[in-house]
């Protein structure tokens, strides 16, 4: 299905109205193929997209559109765990949801992300003290310059904090088609992070950390149905332990969360807190007011608007920390995928 020069506003989680030459729906992998060699052939760009929770579109795009809606949910049961075939297509919190109706515990912590199963491993989505790498067994990927299906298991997939090989090797030329999740049958409540940390792990449910996680998402990050963003606009910084401590004698409450990889990963919604930057605005563009770490399209913002404001917060956070942030949300150009840092330097 496709139509000429439609928008994609309601493709992209900060409502930004940009167009595209061709949007193309496509439930299977051959739909996504037949786009892809059409776009090879007329020599256009071609991108692939989920529900547009974690793009920055710079300009109306000058090719293709390509929105996954490849579905399906196989579930199989092995003596001490649980596997999910899933279609990249589905969308990540109704998966969730239906794994806890069904009495499969394991995504709870991971719950009201936006996005598409398929977007799941790009940026290895976590919230709460779980990643997906945690409960990820595979991914399915179609090689769309000769049609054939790879699958890559977990310790294949380079997977570590916001990132993985579908940001590196397989970037461009790759649609993810499917992922396989493993769900242990040993359920573990993980309860490290901020109001989980007051549930008795002896007595704790899974609805009841899904229901604690919804409730403190809600009670900072914008609904985007209501209010355009891409929740954390940067990556929280990993700086190194003689650069953190640096920090902790001025900053004494600078918030510190050590890595095994002997980094310290620092809070960027606190660095930008302390710039008193919560609600600063440009054009229609604003720092969100409960999450520093959020930028708002609040006003019929323009691409301009955010890129001016994402900026700017990057100044004033370098200049008073010494700490460069760098963007989570990946930024599209008329032609593509451009680089974040370069774009708002
Ligand atoms: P999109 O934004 O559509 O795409 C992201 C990138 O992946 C693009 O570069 C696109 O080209 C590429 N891509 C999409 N589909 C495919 C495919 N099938 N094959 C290959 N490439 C593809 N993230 C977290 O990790 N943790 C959070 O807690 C979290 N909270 C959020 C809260 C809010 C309110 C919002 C708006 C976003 C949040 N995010 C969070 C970010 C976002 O939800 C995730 O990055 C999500 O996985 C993006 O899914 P998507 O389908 O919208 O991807
Ligand atoms: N903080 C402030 N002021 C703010 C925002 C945060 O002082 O305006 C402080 C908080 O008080 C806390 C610390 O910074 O001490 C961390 O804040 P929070 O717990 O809200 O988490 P975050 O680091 O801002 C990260 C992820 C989120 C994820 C949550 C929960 C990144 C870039 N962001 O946010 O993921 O949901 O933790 O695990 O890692 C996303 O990636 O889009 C996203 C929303």
């Amino acid at each position: 299905m496709s139509s000429p020069n439609p928008s994609l506003r309601s493709f992209n989680t900060l409502g930004l109205d940009i167009a595209a030459d061709a949007i193309v729906l496509a439930d299977t992998s051959e739909a996504i193929l037949h786009a892809w060699q059409t776009s090879q052939q007329t020599q256009k760009p071609f991108l692939l997209l989920g529900e547009g929770s974690n793009v920055l579109f710079l300009e109306n795009f000058a090719g293709t559109v390509v929105i996954n809606r490849i579905k399906g949910v196989e579930i199989s049961e092995q003596h001490e765990s649980w596997h999910l075939h899933v279609g990249a297509g589905e969308n990540w919190h109704q998966l969730v949801k239906t794994t806890l109706q069904k009495g499969l515990p394991g995504l709870e912590n991971l719950a009201l992300i936006p996005g598409l199963v398929g977007s799941a491993p790009i940026q290895n989505i976590g919230a709460y003290g779980v990643e997906l790498k945690d409960v990820c067994e595979y991914v399915d990927v179609l090689h769309l310059n000769d049609g054939r299906t790879e699958r890559l298991h977990r310790d294949d997939c380079q997977f570590s904090y916001r990132d993985s090989i579908f940001k590196h090797q397989y970037q461009h030329g790759y649609a993810i088609v499917a992922l396989g999740l493993k769900l242990s049958k040993q359920w573990q409540p993980v309860l490290t992070y901020g109001e989980l940390a007051r549930l008795n792990p002896a007595t704790v449910t899974a609805h009841e950390i899904f229901d604690t996680v919804c409730q403190m998402r809600q009670s900072k990050l914008p609904d985007p149905r209501l209010t355009g963003n891409v929740g954390s606009f940067f990556k929280n910084p990993l700086v190194s332990t003689e650069k953190a401590d640096g920090l902790l004698l001025h900053w004494p409450a600078i918030p510190r969360y050590p890595q095994h990889s002997g980094e310290v990963k620092l809070a960027a919604g606190w660095l930008i807190d302390q710039c008193q930057l919560k609600g600063h605005r440009i054009g229609g563009a604003a720092v969100h007011r409960q999450q520093a770490l959020v930028l708002i399209n609040e006003d019929n913002a323009t691409p301009q608007d955010i890129v001016a404001l994402a900026h700017y917060v990057r100044q004033c956070v370098g200049e008073k920390f010494g700490v460069w942030l760098e963007p989570e949300v990946r930024f599209i150009g008329a032609q593509g995928e451009r680089n974040a840092v370069e774009v708002i330097s």
